[in-house]
């Protein structure tokens, strides 16, 4: 059974200043729904019910938001606006979760290698909740890439075209496309100089990934920035021929950007 999703949700949203000094980026709402709410909903819908969450200081609005509100359930119980309430209780009812702390910020590899205590010996997707993504088939990004993962039994990252002014955000990818949106990976370069990319192909938060990467992680040496980077771990299952790129059908945005977040809230606004 696979059945887990980390949520690395510890990082500091710099990007989002002020907004996000005493607030995860992960709690900004695109209409009334946080960020991390449709990530979980997205991962719940794949089956992936065991939500773990990496937090760190000023996350504990996250904690919050998955459990039960006595004092407002109570005052608004019977009103109208209970329904306010309906998804978020459903979702609550029907995931369990946990959490632990990365007590340094030192990169996502290392937010990853942080959950190893809860993810165990198991097959687990990854969910960065500020890439707001939604599927174009009604299939969510997350069950697309599990799919792919039944399919070939290896680590899955999704992927997609980014523009030539974007390279140097990403972890840049290429390899051999072996069926149509699916491609083995043989090079992955984080945030490389527009120069230096192997192509235009970028990864976007979610991962599908076997166990063994945590035992790369454990001995990986920081790399770009300083930072433990999860590319630098999946280069050496690419290596071995398990690691593949998804072009997921749906659409992507970046939320952890002020336009990105503007371009979602304007989306989700026209598509209610
Ligand atoms: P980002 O690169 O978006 O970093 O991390 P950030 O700190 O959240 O945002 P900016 O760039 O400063 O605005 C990608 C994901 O990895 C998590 C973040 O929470 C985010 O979901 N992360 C990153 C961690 O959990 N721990 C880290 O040490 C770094």
């Amino acid at each position: 059974m696979k059945t887990k999703c980390l949520f690395p949700v510890a990082g500091y949203g710099t990007r989002f200043l002020p907004a996000t000094k005493a607030m995860p980026k992960e709690m900004l709402p695109i209409l009334n729904k946080p960020l991390i709410q449709y990530g979980v909903e997205e991962a719940a819908a794949a089956g992936l019910t065991d939500i773990c969450f990496v937090t760190g200081r000023t996350k504990r609005a996250i904690e919050d938001h998955f459990d039960i509100s006595f004092e407002l359930e109570a005052s608004i119980g019977g009103t109208k606006k209970e329904e306010f309430l309906s998804g978020i209780r459903s979702l609550i009812n029907s995931c369990t979760f946990s959490y632990t702390r990365q007590l340094q910020m030192l990169g996502l590899g290392h937010a990853i290698l942080t959950g190893k205590k809860i993810i165990g010996e198991e097959v687990f997707g990854v969910v960065l909740a500020d890439d707001l993504c939604f599927g174009q088939t009604g299939d969510g990004v997350m069950t697309q890439m599990m799919q792919v993962y039944e399919k070939f039994q290896c680590s899955v990252v999704a992927v997609e075209e980014v523009a030539d002014s974007e390279v140097s955000k990403f972890g840049i990818v290429s390899g051999e496309e072996i069926e149509d949106g699916i491609i083995r990976l043989d090079t992955m370069i984080e945030k490389p100089p527009l120069a230096e990319a192997p192509s235009r192909l970028g990864i976007i938060g979610r991962y599908v990934l076997t166990p063994d990467i945590f035992d790369i992680l454990e001995y990986l040496e920081p790399g770009r920035n300083g930072e433990i980077q999860i590319t630098d771990a999946l280069m050496q299952q690419a290596s071995e021929g398990r690691v593949l790129g998804y072009r997921f059908k749906g659409q992507r945005f970046d939320c952890g950007s002020v336009e990105g977040f503007v371009k979602a809230t304007n989306y989700c606004f026209a598509s209610s």
